[in-house]
């Protein structure tokens, strides 16, 4: 693997990502690369985490989330790029997190965890959630008994959950209950970073606004780092303090989340945000929804020039945009927009 040769970040900066690209191989037989065919899924993307805040990462499915997130944690290995990461929020410990050996890597996941969709597909049937937790301190402190036990209760309330529930099976709790107990197995080891992939999507509205607070909650409770992601621009609004927009592998916006809305730049950004809802019905009522044509084309030969040129209304004839990939560029100082033709269209 090769890494990038970036050495320092800015003390107010968690998590620094360049450059990461991650090709999967599909097709092929185990006797011949022959048919072989390349998965574009994560392609040149760079961001920082400031300290303490939430980073978004939006986009329709597909379009690289979640190998993003597998990348940053080692859970994959990158095809190259580079993550430095600030271990325990300490000024003086920065981890260039693809160099890590394997018992190194093992240490760092105390302090990088993540919350998944679906905690029940992680959690395990036939064991208690009190069980499920305290395996995670057997495995990872020098914890006696009834500091676990201690441990295990406190993290439980830290996620309004009751001690009663330690003694529970998974198929026990509600979908709102469960994630609660997949935050509570993300804290167990007093993490600063926490990935959080779709945490929300498959819970109710009601549900997902507690589960919102919650994580909320910890973040200012404990100085967490959120890299969040969803493809809902509602849940991105209430909890991101920066989000950053993938389009097949690329990151095509980025800024701080009330400048997204307000002044989105990208024919892509501004489609989705033109389709979410705003908390006003009659300015929702007023509002022109831009339809996106076609489909998202395969990460196995993107298209060439700009990725969203098939589907784009302002640069899908334009030359430029057919033949030269647009970079992100930073218009001013804090948003950065990949885009040939970038220009303010209010969609609100
Ligand atoms: N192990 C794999 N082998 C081959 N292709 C993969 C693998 N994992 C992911 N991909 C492909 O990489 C691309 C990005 O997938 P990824 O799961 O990161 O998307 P996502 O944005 O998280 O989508 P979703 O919103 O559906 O979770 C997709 O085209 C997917 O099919
Ligand atoms: S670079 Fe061209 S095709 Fe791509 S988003 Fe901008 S205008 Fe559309
Ligand atoms: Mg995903």
């Amino acid at each position: 693997m090769q890494t990038d040769s970036q050495t320092h970040m800015p003390d107010d900066i968690s998590l620094s990502v360049r450059h990461l690209i991650k090709n999967f191989t599909v097709g092929g037989r185990w006797y011949s690369n022959k048919n072989e065919q390349i998965v574009s899924a994560v392609a040149d993307i760079s961001f920082d985490i400031r300290r303490g805040t939430t980073m978004g990462l939006v986009g329709e499915s597909g379009c690289g989330k979640s190998t993003t997130a597998r990348c940053i944690l080692r859970l994959i290995d990158p095809t190259s790029g580079s993550v430095l990461f600030r271990a325990n929020g300490n000024s003086e410990k920065i981890i260039d997190v693809m160099a890590e050996s394997p018992e190194e890597l093992r240490q760092l996941r105390q302090n990088m965890q993540i919350v998944f969709q679906d905690p029940f597909a992680s959690l395990n049937p036939r064991m208690t959630v009190g069980t499920t937790i305290e395996e995670l301190l057997i495995v990872n402190t020098n914890m006696d008994r009834a500091n676990r036990a201690n441990r295990v209760l406190e993290l439980l309330d830290l996620v309004g959950l009751e001690s009663i529930h330690a003694k529970r099976f998974p198929h026990e709790f509600s979908g709102g209950q469960r994630q609660r107990i997949g935050v509570a197995r993300a804290l167990a080891l007093n993490p600063s970073f926490v990935v959080c992939d779709e945490p929300v999507s498959a819970l109710d509205v009601s549900i997902q606004a507690q589960v919102l607070n919650l994580l909320s909650d910890l973040q200012e409770n404990f100085g967490l780092t959120y890299l969040f992601i969803t493809h809902d621009l509602a849940v991105v609004r209430q909890i991101c303090d920066d989000v950053a927009v993938m389009y097949l592998g690329k990151i095509v916006e980025r800024s701080p989340v009330e400048k997204l809305f307000a002044e989105p730049m990208h024919p892509y950004t501004q489609a989705l945000v033109s389709a979410a809802p705003i908390p006003n019905p009659s300015r929702q009522r007023d509002r022109t929804r831009i339809l996106l044509e076609g489909d998202v084309p395969s990460p196995i030969n993107p298209p060439s020039g700009c990725r969203f040129q098939s589907r784009c209304s302002i640069g899908r004839t334009e030359q430029k945009c057919l033949e030269i990939e647009p970079p992100l560029t930073d218009v001013d100082g804090t948003h950065c927009v990949a885009c040939h033709f970038p220009a303010v269209r209010s969609v609100i």
